[in-house]
């Protein structure tokens, strides 16, 4: 099934998730759908609060379907490298049409469970390496405009407040 986006202003991106314990049939059908939810919404990464589910899981897949091996799984992942910088454009499923300078490791390793609870280490550069970075900062609560600066942030938060209030949002 295609969950709805969960957009900025829900508290449930702004908190921590839970870790997942439980390896299940049920987790697996959830995998499946965030998979489908981020190809719906043309995205390259999806964590579960972004679909109101405050759980420690993302799925990425940078080459969007081209590759089937590029399809990966972080269940309470951990960012344990990070090297390098990039700097680069950077937007979110849950802040739809604003786009932001967002200066990043450009080669990072995340450890994480896949699907049946075994541990995995992933790493990647450049795009790769920002999806690692922003689904992992989802799980945490965070928003990749934290990596903006103050002014700008609170202009994008102003202008989303305002389309809220219109009811364009
Ligand atoms: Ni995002």
């Amino acid at each position: 099934m295609i969950y709805p986006i969960v957009k900025l202003l829900d508290p449930v991106l702004e908190t921590p998730a839970q870790t997942v314990t439980v390896f299940n049939a049920e987790l697996k059908q959830l995998i499946a759908d965030m998979f489908e939810s981020m190809y719906a919404a043309q995205g390259v990464g999806l964590a579960a609060p972004q679909i109101g589910i405050s759980k420690r899981i993302a799925v990425v897949d940078v080459t969007f379907k081209e590759d089937p091996k590029a399809k990966i799984v972080l269940i309470n992942p951990e960012i344990i490298h990070q090297e390098g910088k990039q700097r680069s454009n950077e937007g979110c499923l849950s802040i739809p049409e604003f786009r932001e300078q967002v200066t990043r490791a450009n080669r990072v390793t995340v450890r994480a469970q896949d699907e049946h609870g075994v541990w995995h280490e992933h790493t990647g550069e450049e795009l790769l390496a920002r999806a690692f970075l922003h689904e992992t900062d989802h799980l945490n609560g965070k928003l990749y405009i934290s990596h903006v600066s103050a002014l700008k942030r609170d202009l994008i938060k102003r202008k989303i407040k305002k389309l809220a209030k219109a009811g364009q949002w």
